[in-house]
């Protein structure tokens, strides 16, 4: 029984081993591509714990200089020219739900997609520079959002002032990072650096001026001397200047920014009179004037000339804080006793002994009286006020 089953197994292996009798040409399968065929599968499968943000088993994925060093845990992972050596083939191929199988989360891949991984690394595990260059392309857009912009054209010698600029002002800690992927749009943020940034330092960023267009001025010690400054950054589409100093003189310099689309002056001095200057910008549609000089006539009128405006002056948590303290103030109606006397003793109510009857709360004066209520309430209904509503 035995020998006859061991037969069976073998006989394709024999027969695999004779020589096919009319031997066609093998089809020369084309090498591995690893830009094309591997590192769209690390991206989509493995980059979010072997990447930049995280290297769950000390192990990146994203460049090749980091998968081959030398005397490290993850050279281990791929042996090129020896599929069976590698870690990391051993860890795609196992059952699912084996606690070191990688993908770590999400379906094995498929078979197929494994023997590409064999073949590649079989095949010495090529991973050319383009590679590198997909995956670091394919990963910031990933994180940061698709964005463009209409930015004026600049020439070598103007990009690269602005690029030292960039650089200078990062060295004092400044936060200078690109918008979005593919465009050289820049969003400063200085609210971190509190009052040490001022007017000065807005001198400074002009100089960024024609790649600059999110900035966030919140809690710095600038004042409208700084006006002059804001008034040549022409690209900026949003300003975050909450909580400074601004008054209308800056706002109204502001006026001169033709792609200006949010302006955040919560707890600035902006007034009626800036917000009217504000008005003209034609791109302008979102206005935070929470605690600021802006009035509601004010308000009308600037909506009146700029329908599509929204300024927002924080009237819903006005509206909020008052509707709580009407529910406050109905709270503390509802638990005070519509009586001053007693109904069953007629002393005086002693608020620690109230029960609530046919929708109101009614006092006594001692829980024996309250007791007497609860049994007999008819008893000394007429003692009762008469019931409001
Ligand atoms: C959800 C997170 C996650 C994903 C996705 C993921 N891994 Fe892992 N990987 C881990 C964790 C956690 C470890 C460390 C624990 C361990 O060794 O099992 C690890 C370890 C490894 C190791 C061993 C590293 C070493 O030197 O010990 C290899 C190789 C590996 N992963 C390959 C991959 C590959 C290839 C992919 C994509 C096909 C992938 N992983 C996807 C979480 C993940």
């Amino acid at each position: 029984m035995r020998t006859l089953l061991v037969a069976v197994v073998l006989a394709p292996a024999l027969f695999a081993q004779e020589p096919a009798p009319t031997p066609a040409p093998a089809p020369v399968a084309a090498k591995v591509d690893f830009d094309k065929q591997i590192a769209p599968v690390l991206l989509a499968r493995c980059i979010s714990c072997h990447g930049p943000k995280e290297q769950k088993g000390d192990l990146r994925l994203d460049a090749k200089s980091h998968l081959f060093v030398a005397g490290s845990e993850a050279e281990w992972s791929v042996t090129p020219g020896k599929p069976d050596d590698s870690d990391l083939l051993r860890r795609l191929g196992l059952p699912p739900g084996d606690d070191d199988i990688m993908p770590a989360k999400g379906e094995p891949l498929s078979k197929e997609q494994q023997e590409l991984f064999r073949r590649w690394i079989a095949e010495g595990a090529e991973w050319p520079a383009s590679g590198d260059e997909w995956l670091q392309k394919e990963i910031a857009a990933q994180v940061l959002p698709k964005i463009t912009f209409d930015l004026p054209a600049l020439d070598d010698t103007e990009r690269a002032l602005i690029e030292r600029m960039a650089m200078k002002l990062r060295d004092k800690g400044w936060v200078i990072q690109p918008v979005a992927a593919d465009t050289e749009a820049l969003d400063v943020n200085l609210s971190l650096l509190r009052d040490q940034i001022t007017d000065a330092d807005m001198e400074l960023l002009a100089g960024l001026a024609p790649r600059l267009v999110w900035l966030n001025v919140s809690r710095t010690a600038i004042t409208d001397a700084s006006a002059q400054f804001l008034a040549q950054m022409t690209q900026l589409r949003r300003l975050h200047a909450a909580n400074t100093k601004l008054g209308d003189s800056t706002f109204a310099a502001l006026a001169k920014l033709p792609h200006l689309e949010s302006i955040n002056a919560y707890g600035t001095s902006l007034g009626d009179e800036g917000l009217g200057k504000l008005v003209a910008l034609p791109k302008l549609d979102r206005l935070y004037a929470w605690q600021t000089k802006v009035t509601k006539a004010g308000k009308q009128a600037a909506v009146d000339k700029a329908p599509k405006l929204q300024i927002d002056l924080g009237d819903y948590v006005e509206e909020r804080l008052s509707a709580a303290q009407k529910e406050i103030d109905e709270r503390a109606t509802r638990s005070k006793p519509v009586n001053d006397m007693c109904p069953v003793a007629d002393k005086p109510v002693d608020p620690a002994h109230t029960l609530e009857h046919d929708g109101q709360r009614i006092g006594f004066c001692c829980a024996k009286c309250k007791a007497a209520f609860q049994k007999e309430p008819a008893k000394f209904a007429s003692k009762l006020p008469a019931k409001k509503g």
